[in-house]
């Protein structure tokens, strides 16, 4: 009998045991990585050189986030503020809140220094990651769906896990998530606050009401021509209070939401 097999399958068994030796190594240095609560992040929460409270300036001083988060609308990446946003109130000769509060001493020596507060980075998306905060400000989404209740926090956390799943999450079913431009950094925001008439007239500003009463379930058809009746119609489907199903399925429709799911949006 010749040799059935070619010469290099001798070394085959070798190969495959070489194989599961890396495939059991893999596994090995992987799991503690991916089970770390650095890559599930939810939770972390670094110390703060300054014990800066986002409670005190934003739930109890009425602050808005773009006051000191200024580019998130306007540019792809959100920014923590410099130090001058905080010496508008807290320096010497301007507002002189709590100037000699032991809390601000790293903020007055870097008055005096002119160095930047080193504040710790706690969202970071890999860098194989492509994401912009304005795609998703200007089209409805809030800093809480990613973020949490930041204006609840006295130190800020990872709220929210920001992985992959978790924003084909929110692509696939968007509507989940949308409201009303207005209501972006209004975190305390809940749809029954709307004022349903005033919601259906928004709407009306761009779209005929034949479609957005398409929207309502049983709604198709209807013979209505103003926001009044778009909202009697609504009350018949929802209820009393306006509902995110509600709102959703409209500003999705009319504004024509369509987040990507495809690799090459979200890594490019
Ligand atoms: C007075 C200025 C100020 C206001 C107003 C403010 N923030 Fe901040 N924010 C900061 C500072 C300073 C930091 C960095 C220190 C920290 O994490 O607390 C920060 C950090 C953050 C972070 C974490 C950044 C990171 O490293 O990942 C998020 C998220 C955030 N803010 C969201 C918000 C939201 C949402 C609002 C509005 C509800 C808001 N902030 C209002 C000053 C502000
Ligand atoms: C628009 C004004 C304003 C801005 C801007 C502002 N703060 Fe404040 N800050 C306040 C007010 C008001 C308080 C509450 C003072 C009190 O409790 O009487 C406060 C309180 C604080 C305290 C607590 C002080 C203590 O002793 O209790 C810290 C720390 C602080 N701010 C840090 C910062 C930092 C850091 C920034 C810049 C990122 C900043 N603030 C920006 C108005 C401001
Ligand atoms: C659709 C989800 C989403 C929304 C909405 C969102 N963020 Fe973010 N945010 C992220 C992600 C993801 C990161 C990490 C991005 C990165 O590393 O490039 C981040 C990072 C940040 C940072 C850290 C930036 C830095 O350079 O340190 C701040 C501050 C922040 N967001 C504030 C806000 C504020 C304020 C709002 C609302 C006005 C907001 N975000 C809305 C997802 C979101
Ligand atoms: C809470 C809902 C929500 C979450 C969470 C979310 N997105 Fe989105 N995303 C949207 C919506 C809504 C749009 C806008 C779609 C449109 O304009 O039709 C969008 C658009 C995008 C776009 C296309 C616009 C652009 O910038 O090119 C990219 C890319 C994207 N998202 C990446 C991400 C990544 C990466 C994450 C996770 C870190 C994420 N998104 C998390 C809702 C979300
Ligand atoms: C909506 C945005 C989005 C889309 C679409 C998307 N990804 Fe991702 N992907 C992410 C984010 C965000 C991460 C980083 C996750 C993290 O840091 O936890 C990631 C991570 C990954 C990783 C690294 C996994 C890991 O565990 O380290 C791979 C591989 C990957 N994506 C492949 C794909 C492929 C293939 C597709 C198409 C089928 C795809 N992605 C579509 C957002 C997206």
């Amino acid at each position: 009998m010749g040799n059935f097999f070619p010469r290099w399958t001798n070394w085959l068994p070798l190969k495959l045991a070489i194989g599961v030796v890396f495939i059991v190594l893999g596994v090995a240095v992987a799991l503690p990585y991916y089970a770390t609560p650095k890559y599930t992040r939810v939770g972390y929460q670094p110390t703060q050189p300054v014990p800066f409270s986002h409670k005190i300036h934003v739930e109890q001083n009425g602050m808005d986030c773009r006051f000191c988060h200024s580019f998130g609308e306007r540019s792809s990446h959100s920014n923590v503020p410099t130090n001058q946003v905080c010496f508008n109130c807290h320096g010497a000769g301007k507002g002189q809140i709590k100037l000699a509060s032991p809390k601000l001493e790293p903020v007055r020596k870097a008055a005096e220094t002119g160095d930047p507060i080193k504040w710790v980075k706690i969202h970071k998306a890999p860098d194989y990651v492509y994401f912009n905060h304005s795609a998703h400000l200007n089209r409805g989404i809030s800093c809480v769906s990613c973020h949490g209740k930041v204006n609840e926090m006295e130190v800020v956390y990872h709220d929210q896990p920001q992985s992959m799943g978790w924003c084909l999450d929110c692509h696939r079913n968007p509507e989940k998530n949308l409201r009303p431009l207005t209501e972006l950094t209004n975190l305390n925001y809940k749809p029954e606050s709307l004022d349903r008439t005033a919601f259906y007239k928004s709407l009306l500003a761009k779209n005929s009401a034949a479609d957005i009463a398409a929207e309502i379930p049983g709604g198709k058809g209807a013979t209505v021509t103003d926001a009044a009746s778009l909202a009697t119609l609504a009350q018949k489907a929802y209820g009393e209070k306006v509902t995110q199903t509600e709102v959703g399925t409209q500003l999705k429709k009319h504004w024509n939401i369509l987040p990507p799911q495809d690799c090459t949006a979200c890594h490019r």
